[in-house]
């Protein structure tokens, strides 16, 4: 197995996705502008993305036995992913997520994790080989922590480099931040990990120092449209974002991640990685849906 491999472990959902002019208020029916069905989830996203960038992709996550499993699958076979890490469950549906997105491509999300939930410590022991085999592991928090955590230990304990995404934001223990040489916060990321506020950069550069100090070998807080920051003990490194005009922002985050394990997975310096990781991100969110817009390695 080639150790440039990224392996992801993490949730697939099937985003059930309704434009509107603006979100509703509670109470209130608005009429919608459209509604479609796109492949989502953030794991299913980070590994769309890294492989359409040139990585080598093995996924490791959970289906049911229904249509939207059979959707999926396809989906991951016509990308060109390594799914035999991919379990599926009779007994619970595939992950769905319902997704508003309003004029100005800010979106709000409801996800029901169905198989997603079986991602755990033991599915992570089942998918041991996959893991270790790889040069970097990609996690994002919509699966069970105890399965994340393990992962986490099998790809530090081979010598892989660990990328957590804190997403969705939840407080986490300083153990899964030890094995981590990468966290990944956005801003409300950022604060609910640490419980600081996080409104000036200053703020934001002495929370990341907090992640530091709790075991994470580095922190790359994502800015959005600013671009990110890359934060270490030697490093406080801005990387410029790029300008765009966004239509939906779904899955920005996940194409960053990707794009980030993908330039790394090459051999770039973190900069470059992280520069083509703000350029994937922001093409991303050029077309509606997860998955639609994200950027093959020539188009960038
Ligand atoms: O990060 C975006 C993803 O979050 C969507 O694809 C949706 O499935 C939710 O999991």
């Amino acid at each position: 197995m080639e150790r440039r491999d990224i392996c992801v472990f993490g949730s697939l959902n099937v985003d059930l996705t309704v434009k509107m002019a603006r979100f509703h208020a509670p109470g209130e029916t608005v009429t919608g502008e459209s509604f479609n069905v796109y492949t989502g989830g953030k794991g299913g996203n980070q590994a769309v993305a890294a492989a359409r960038l040139g990585a080598g992709v093995k996924l490791v996550a959970c289906l049911g036995e229904d249509a939207n499993g059979e959707l999926y699958a396809s989906a991951l076979a016509r990308e060109g992913i390594d799914a035999s890490g991919v379990q599926r469950h009779a007994d619970v549906s595939s992950g769905v997520a319902v997704i508003e997105v309003d004029a100005r491509g800010e979106n709000r999300i409801v996800v029901v994790p169905g198989a997603n939930g079986r991602l755990d410590a033991a599915a992570a022991d089942a998918a041991k080989s996959i893991i270790a085999g790889c040069g970097f592991l990609l996690l994002q928090l919509e699966t069970p922590l105890d399965g994340v955590i393990e992962a986490a230990r099998i790809a530090h304990g081979a010598g892989a480099v660990v990328i957590l995404d804190p997403a969705p934001a939840r407080p986490l223990p300083d153990e899964l931040l030890a094995l981590c040489d990468y966290v990944t916060p956005n801003e409300t990321e950022l604060a609910t990990l640490t419980g600081l506020s996080v409104s000036s950069d200053e703020e934001a550069l002495a929370a990341c120092r907090v992640l530091l100090a709790r075991g994470a070998k580095a922190v790359v807080h994502k800015r959005g449209a600013r671009g990110a920051l890359w934060v270490d003990e030697a490093h406080v490194v801005p990387v410029a974002g790029r300008r765009v005009k966004a239509v939906d922002t779904t899955a920005a985050g996940d194409t960053f991640n990707a794009g980030f394990a993908a330039g790394l997975a090459e051999g770039m310096a973190v900069e470059a990685a992280l520069d083509l990781a703000n350029a994937a991100a922001a093409i991303s969110t050029t077309a509606p849906g997860a998955q639609t817009a994200m950027p093959r390695r020539g188009a960038l």
